[in-house]
Order: C-alpha cells, then structure tokens, then sequence
C-alpha cells in the first residue's frame, strides 16, 4: 500500500469537491493500492495541519458553517514549505493576470520537491514552460487534467490513450457557461443578459464572468492544450479570440431554421490558436447541449475522437483531481 501525504491548498467549491471525494472514495483508492492522508488544508484565512491526517468531514463542515477552515494563521506558501508531505492539490482561485497565489504555491512544492496536482489555469496559462522545468529539474510529477474541461479527459486521453499518434488538431466547446448561455437563449428565445444570470446561479460561471463570455476562459484552455500537446511555447496573447456577447436569439433562431446551432468553438492547431462562435449543423458531435463539454482529437492513426462531458462543477472538476492523484501513485 503507497501511503500519500497530501495537502489541500484552496478549500473554496474545488477543494471541498476534492475532500468528500476522498471521503466518498477511500475504499476504492485503497484497492487501487493508494491510502492518502490529507496533513493539511489551507484557506486565504488560514490552515488546518494534522501530520497524523485530517478529519475531512469535520473540516468540510467547519468550512461551511463558518467560512473557513483556519485554525492556525498560516499560508498556503508556509504550509507547502514546512508540513512534510508529497503532493499539493492547488485549488485556489484563477488569476489569469498574474498567476496569482496559484504561482507562487506551485513553485515553492517543486522547490519543496512535492509533486502537484491543480485545476488552476491561471499560472499554466501565464508560466507553462517555467513550471515544466520547475517540476522536472526537482523531479517532481505535475499533473493538470482538472484545467481543461473538468470531468471531461482530453490531456490524459491524448498522451495516454492516444499515444503514438500524430495530433493534427483538437476543436471543441471548453466552456460550460457560454454553451449553457447559447443553448438556453435558443430553447427559450431569452435574451443574453437573463441567461447570463441563471448561469452565475448555476455556480459554474468564472467569479468574473467577462472570462467566459469573452471567450477568456475559452482561450486559457487552449494555450494549456498547445503547450501541453504540440509543445508550444503560447500564451494568451496568442489566441485570436471572440466571445459570445454580440449573439442575438434572433441569429440563434435563424440559424436553428436553418438546421444549425450557433456554439463557441475553441481551435488549436500547430500554426492557429481561435476561440470564436461558430455555425455547426444539429446533428454534429460537437452540438452538444446544456453545460456540456466536448473535444474532437484528429489523428493521423485513430482518425477523430470525440470526447464530452461535465466541463464545470466541485464533484466532477474533483474527479479529474483524483484521477491525476491516482496516475502519480498507484502502484
Ligand atoms: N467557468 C468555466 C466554465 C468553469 O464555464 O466552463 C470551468 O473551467
């Protein structure tokens, strides 16, 4: 049996996700051969540490009554320098201007030589080749299945499953709001701004939701598939990028009649990086409905793969955090 110290780093909605899910799951990650102990979780109030393991329940609750989980006044940063353990799950919030705590938190594990695991796009999409070496000259693992579409495997899938392939390009719907946003305002002829609103209800809209209507949020995925995938060297600045805000129910409705939807189709290809609204037909893979997710991988060995599912939320961004754990560790 791996024993695996963990710490949480970020307990909003993700971190929490990842707390039941290792409560939920313990069975099933013992079987595997894997027995995690989560030695401490931090908040931007502060920390709980515990070297002999954390009480997950009590901690989620805690959170919730609350607000927080703190009951020592330390950083992410300090815990991630000073409580012995192997792996962060960095969970905080995504800065996509700065990289934000995430940056800093990533850097001091690999300086700590602790492997990470993150759904935190912000400082993938700003220091992606700083990071990579970060993590390989201190020979840790970096693992970030959760910052591309949540539950939905696309890294994972292409280098594990697709290996060997010739990757010639992926295209698809990385952001569960605007498709929400898009296929409500085409059911029920709504206007923009009240489908907006029901989408930051929803809990899966970006605290600022400019990052996915814009197509922002969109263009982050993209760069962390470039530079992951084809080994670029890209930032956001190299995406062209147009959101969603000028769709009208009128143009919705008109391509509808016509046999087609309107979705928010990000592209990466070696020479083009583009995030931009576009018609496809019904009946195509990639219209797919609600709050969905979906990726078409073309190869030149297993022609086109198409891949949907979940692309926000705790639960199932916390699955993608888990699988990553589990790839690290078992045996
Ligand atoms: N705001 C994002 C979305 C969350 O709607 O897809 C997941 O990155």
């Amino acid at each position: 049996m791996r024993k695996v110290r963990a710490s949480i780093i970020g307990f909003g909605s993700v971190g929490q996700g990842v707390a039941e899910v290792l409560l939920k799951k313990d069975d099933e990650l013992k079987s595997l051969g894997i027995d995690i102990d989560v030695v401490a979780i931090s908040d931007s109030r502060g920390s709980e540490v515990n070297t002999e393991g954390i009480d997950l329940k009590a901690a989620i609750e805690r959170k919730r009554e609350s607000g927080t989980v703190a009951v020592e006044d330390l950083t992410g940063e300090y815990v991630i320098r000073n409580v012995d353990h192997d792996v962060v799950i960095e969970t905080t919030p995504t800065d996509i201007e700065t990289g934000g705590t995430g940056l800093v938190n990533m850097l001091a594990a690999f300086e700590n030589s602790r492997d990470v695991v993150t759904s935190n796009k912000g400082p993938l999409t700003l220091k992606y080749q700083e990071l990579m070496q970060a993590a390989e000259e201190s020979d840790c693992k970096f693992r970030f299945e959760a910052t591309v579409g949540g539950a939905m495997p696309i890294i994972n899938l292409i280098k594990s499953t697709l290996a060997g392939n010739e990757i010639k390009s992926i295209e698809g719907i990385l952001n569960g709001t605007c498709n929400y946003i898009l296929t409500r305002m085409m059911e029920e002829k709504a206007s923009y701004e009240q489908m907006l609103a029901e989408s930051k209800e929803l809990g899966i809209a970006e605290t600022d939701p400019t990052y996915d209507v814009e197509g922002i949020d969109a263009a982050c995925k993209l760069v962390i598939l470039a530079n992951s995938i084809f080994g670029q060297n890209a930032t956001f600045q190299d995406v062209e990028v147009t959101g969603i805000t000028k769709i009208t129910p009128e143009s919705l409705a008109l391509a509808y009649d016509d046999g087609y939807v309107i979705k928010l189709i990000g592209e990466v290809k070696k020479d083009r990086l583009r995030v931009s609204p576009r018609l496809v037909p019904a009946s195509h893979p990639l219209a797919v409905g609600g709050t969905l997710n979906v990726a078409s991988v073309h190869t030149d060995l297993a022609g086109t793969v198409t891949v949907t599912g979940r692309g926000a939320g705790s639960i199932e961004t916390a699955s993608a955090i888990l699988s990553d754990v589990v790839s690290i560790y078992r045996e």
